[in-house]
């Protein structure tokens, strides 16, 4: 079946209508400026579905009034090939208008304490942009199941309960981080490098390593974890500032006090030049995890 590009809500419910029959729908939500990270969620929602929608929405609402909002990367017919040759159907391309339309949107999806944390505190609106927006989209959409990459780490764990709490309908399925032969995680966003900067950018990866390692070796302490991450961070000249390094609970992001257990998750987000980087692990005291 050829990709078809839908642009209006009510298009959409007609096709998801007309898809019922066919069987599950599988659904990867995305901002656009595909990368291998989201193709390969595509791929797994193609094995797992009879029928697979993406939508590209740049979320106004999911960004900071000093964020990259305008200078988002854009290439909707790059997207298109991309998805058509991954198995996608339906493609799900609203303006903002179709999914802000006037008067001002009143009433959104606020997450509490998961969202004040880590990525929530360098960026306090941005998951109730992100809540909202998701909420708006599978209400639209109304997925079997939805395909998240574990590169946002901390957006899934909001999604998750997010679902949870409001007892939205169907699975979430996570995909492992998609990552460059650097170990470089695949961003949309890695396109902001220069070429000096995207030498060097694999060292959030090394990073969080070496903190795997650690904990592979056999130190549990949540602080000398943070602190091994934090120093090969430092150790790069070109790392400009580091917004947090976490060593937290993978479900609520609490941060972790004392010895951590497997399933913790290290993460962190730091500037490179203007580029803002975020990555994550999984601790697991065997190898085998590939985030
Ligand atoms: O991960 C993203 O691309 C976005 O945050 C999402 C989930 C599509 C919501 O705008």
């Amino acid at each position: 079946m050829a990709l078809a590009l839908i642009r209006t809500i009510e298009e959409f419910r007609r096709a998801r209508e007309a898809a019922r029959s066919a069987g599950s729908l599988g659904f990867v939500p995305t901002m656009g400026f595909l990368h291998e990270g989201h193709i390969s969620l595509v791929r797994m929602a193609r094995a797992e579905n009879a029928v697979v929608a993406a939508s590209i929405f740049v979320n106004p609402a999911q960004f900071g009034p000093n964020e990259d909002l305008a200078a988002y990367p854009r290439d909707l017919d790059r997207d298109m090939a991309m998805l058509e040759a991954a198995g996608c159907d339906l493609l799900f391309h609203p303006s903002p208008e179709e999914i802000y339309p006037p008067p001002e949107q009143d009433v959104y999806v606020v997450p509490g304490e998961i969202a004040s944390r880590l990525e929530g505190a360098a960026r306090p609106v941005h998951f109730k942009g992100v809540a909202t927006v998701v909420t708006k989209l599978f209400n639209i959409v109304q997925p079997d199941r939805s395909y998240l990459g574990q590169k946002d780490g901390q957006q899934v764990a909001v999604v998750r309960r997010m679902m949870r709490d409001l007892n939205v309908p169907g699975e979430l399925v996570v995909g492992p981080t998609v990552r460059e032969p650097d170990g470089l995680a695949m961003s949309s966003r890695n396109t902001y490098l220069s070429a000096e900067e995207r030498k060097v950018a694999a060292v959030v990866y090394r990073a969080l390593c070496a903190a795997r390692d650690l904990y592979r070796s056999g130190e549990a302490r949540a602080d000398a974890l943070r602190d091994v991450i934090r120093s090969t961070l430092e150790s790069e000249p070109l790392v400009a500032s580091i917004d947090y390094v976490s060593v937290a609970d993978p479900l609520t992001l609490a941060e972790a006090e004392g010895d951590v257990a497997d399933g913790a998750m290290a993460s962190t987000a730091i500037h490179i030049g203007k580029t803002r980087l975020l990555d994550n692990v999984i601790l697991t005291r065997s190898a085998g995890s590939n985030t």
